[in-house]
């Protein structure tokens, strides 16, 4: 048996529907990219958003992308990015976590496969953190039954992507999270967002990949530079024998143009 999941990352929408990051207008994109998930892709199992959902943290924006993802809130997971307010999101999606943990983590288990979700949001900052409760309660997780090939889901990527300025404002005090993926081979995937931009490396013996943004693409030099490819998103088709991922993007004619304007 397999599952496919849908990755939709860094959306940055605002209560503002005319809102703009760096020139784009987010919900327009954000919308392009749910409209060819709807025609491409409407059979997957889940919708992992991988936080920066709401540029403004507001409650509003959360309902709204609420309304926006209608009848696909129940094979949502969600965790949060640094632009994200951990009250509001949880809030808005309820019945995705109903606990009242300050992490907002997740984990499910299907197709064979273990699918967590990490919540390294720090509040007021731009820098990540997964350490403490939340690395022993992961460290749990993957000693129960062992055995189970396991994908991370991580909102910054725990290592560095080869972009100076975005590698400045990544994962903090990382070493305890990355020699917990490098000592545990049933991590099979480590896979981020936060860096707009698709990059595939790896941890140890885990592949880790990072996910355009459903809005602005940064580009891949040392400073910060913008990349004029489209908005887009990734697929995970995972089974018993492994995995496949893919980078789908929006094509010209699809609208949202995903081009920084200034
Ligand atoms: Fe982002
Ligand atoms: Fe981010």
């Amino acid at each position: 048996m397999s599952i496919r999941i849908v990755q939709l990352s860094d959306l940055h929408l605002y209560q503002d529907r005319g809102g703009r990051l760096y020139g784009v207008p987010t919900w327009a994109t954000f919308h392009a990219v749910l409209e060819q998930v709807r025609s491409q892709q409407d059979d997957f199992d889940y919708l992992v958003l991988t936080g920066d959902l709401a540029q403004d943290e507001a409650l509003e924006t959360y309902l709204m992308l609420r309304e926006s993802l209608g009848g696909w809130v129940e094979r949502c997971r969600i965790i949060p990015g640094n632009h994200d307010n951990r009250s509001n999101l949880q809030k808005a999606f309820f019945e995705l976590f109903p606990e009242s943990d300050s992490a907002l983590t997740f984990e499910l288990l299907a197709g064979g496969w273990r699918i967590v979700g990490l919540d390294s949001h720090i509040p007021g900052e731009v820098n990540g953190r997964v350490d403490g409760d939340q690395l022993e309660w992961l460290r749990a997780r993957l000693r129960s039954e062992p055995g189970i090939p396991t994908l991370l889901f991580v909102h910054h990527p725990p290592l560095p992507i080869n972009v100076a300025w975005l590698d400045e404002l990544g994962l903090n005090e990382a070493a305890g999270l990355i020699a917990l993926i490098e000592t545990s081979p049933q991590v099979k995937i480590v896979c981020a967002g936060h860096v707009h931009q698709e990059y595939a490396g790896h941890i140890g013996a885990a592949a880790m990949y990072t996910t355009p943004s459903t809005c602005v693409q940064f580009g891949a030099r040392a400073e910060k530079t913008f990349d004029t490819r489209m908005a887009g998103y990734r697929i995970f088709t995972l089974d018993d024998n492994g995995f496949h991922t893919e980078v789908c993007r929006l094509s010209e004619n699809e609208g949202g143009a995903a081009v920084a304007g200034g």
